[in-house]
């Protein structure tokens, strides 16, 4: 297990250095108490979003998605997941027997279709996909039956529909917050003569949620540790006070939307460097736990830790460049390269900075200072993240007394180093080492929300069929 590394002292710097250091330390640390402290917010925040819809606590959105995956599903079914960063259309085969094969083409989600075109963009992907794999709508029937994927939060008014409450990730795409975004896609399915029904939609943390229950029945809940983050979790209807449905029995997958907490209030421990980038954001104040934790902005965090360090001239001889000055070029990839390196000289540290962002030759203690800054941004991202995982996990304290599993993906789950052991090492405190070290089971759910669109878009076309 990797540890934290502490403290963040750099021995050969200066003690102005050093004490600058420590400040910012302090500023990013996140105590075990800080952490009681969320996981009750956190508790408070999803009891009042499951009894009705309010602005100031999370959205807990129920997705009508009830019936829990067998493994024994099987077919070929299409898949949309319109990610943050990628598009990406899939065939997928469920075998039955908890396994699955995929054919995927990923389309990276261009600027203009963040901002401007994003139906048509999708449409065109799609209609690509279609044609280099030949596929056409079964014999007698007009359309491909499809299960779309989409990250970011709508209100579900069916099991193929829901409007758009508003954008994240810096997606700005007009004319589309409260609108159904299945019908927006769908017409531009039509527009571009693409032969695709979308029968379902779900978020990404459903489709996660759903594949790791494909393979691993005991999966309590799905998250996503990504360009952006949020969790989705099996919870009983009668606690969802705000659900209308005839059906009081049974379960439902609700989607928490967490990136959105304390939106309201302020239990997180926001420093300067938080508050510039929540400020300078196209969504300024929302999904302010998201800016906290996820790899769209875990980078901006770092680059303004990193100048204000600049700015008091302690590192770089008070110079940066061109590069770090702009917004967003510090790419959460380089602080995993950065807080990877081992090297005694911080080689790895010095291309990433000399090389990629053309920084001019720095020092040993430059190099130290700015792997200290990168480890204190992504500790703190992770003890918030098992926070939150925690607490979905106690409000069920049923469940702590049988086996857990918990499907997850998404870059910082995978590419952050010692992001899952972390996961583990810090949630141990909070729902007691008994549970975590004997039965809860962490898995990567590797293009789950794909994957789990197909499982959902089959369950609706068998159910369509009876
Ligand atoms: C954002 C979206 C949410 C999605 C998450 C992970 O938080 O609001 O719907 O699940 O990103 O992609």
């Amino acid at each position: 297990i990797q540890t934290f590394v502490q403290p963040y002292v750099v021995p050969e710097g200066s003690d102005e250095l050093n004490e600058n250091l420590q400040a910012m330390a302090t500023s990013f640390a996140v105590t075990d108490d800080k952490i009681r402290e969320i996981i009750k917010g956190l508790h408070k925040s999803m009891k009042t979003g499951l009894d009705r819809d309010d602005p100031n606590a999370l959205p807990m959105i129920p997705t009508y998605v009830s019936g829990r995956p067998t493994g024994k599903e099987t077919g070929t079914f299409l898949a949309l997941d319109l990610g943050g960063t990628n598009l990406r259309v899939c065939q997928v085969t469920l075998k039955g027997d908890t396994t699955y094969s995929l054919v995927q083409q990923k389309f990276t989600i261009t600027q203009e279709a963040k901002e401007v075109r994003l139906w048509d963009f999708i449409a065109e992907c799609v209609g690509v996909f279609l044609e280099e794999h030949d596929l056409h709508p079964a014999p007698g029937k007009r359309t491909i039956p499809c299960g779309y994927t989409f990250s970011f939060p709508i209100y579900q008014t069916g099991i193929a529909s829901g409007n758009l409450s508003m954008w994240n990730k810096s997606f700005t795409v007009p004319n589309s917050v409260g609108r159904d975004v299945v019908n927006l896609t769908q017409s531009a399915f039509q527009r571009h003569h693409v032969a695709v029904e979308v029968v379902a939609v779900l978020n990404d943390t459903v489709g996660t949620l759903m594949t790791s229950g494909y393979s691993h029945p005991d999966t309590q809940m799905g998250i996503i540790f990504g360009t952006g983050t949020n969790a989705a979790y099996w919870e009983r209807l009668e606690n969802i006070g705000k659900w209308t449905g005839s059906d009081r029995k049974g379960e439902m997958v609700v989607n928490l939307e967490w990136g959105a907490f304390d939106n309201a209030t302020e239990v997180l421990p926001y420093t300067a460097h938080d508050n510039k980038l929540n400020r300078k954001s196209s969504n300024h104040g929302l999904q302010v736990f998201e800016k906290m934790i996820s790899g769209l902005f875990l980078g901006e965090v770092a680059r303004n830790a990193i100048l204000s360090l600049v700015d008091q001239r302690l590192i770089f001889g008070g110079r940066s460049s061109e590069i770090l000055n702009k917004s967003y070029t510090f790419d959460t990839a380089y602080m995993s390269e950065i807080v990877a390196d081992a090297s005694p000289d911080l080689e790895g540290v010095r291309v990433v900075l000399e090389g990629t962002l053309d920084i001019p030759p720095t020092s040993l203690v430059d190099r130290k200072v700015v792997q200290h800054v990168c480890n204190m941004i992504g500790t703190r991202g992770v003890r918030l993240s098992a926070a939150a995982m925690s607490a979905v996990l106690l409000a069920r304290p049923e469940l702590l007394t049988s086996s857990v599993s918990v499907g997850i993906d998404g870059s910082m789950y995978q590419f952050y180093p010692g992001f899952e052991a972390n996961l583990y090492a810090v949630s141990r405190v909070f729902l007691g080492a008994d549970f975590v070290d004997n039965r809860l089971k962490l898995h990567l759910a590797k293009d789950g929300s794909g994957v789990g669109a197909a499982i959902v878009a089959m369950t609706v076309d068998r159910d369509r069929q009876r």
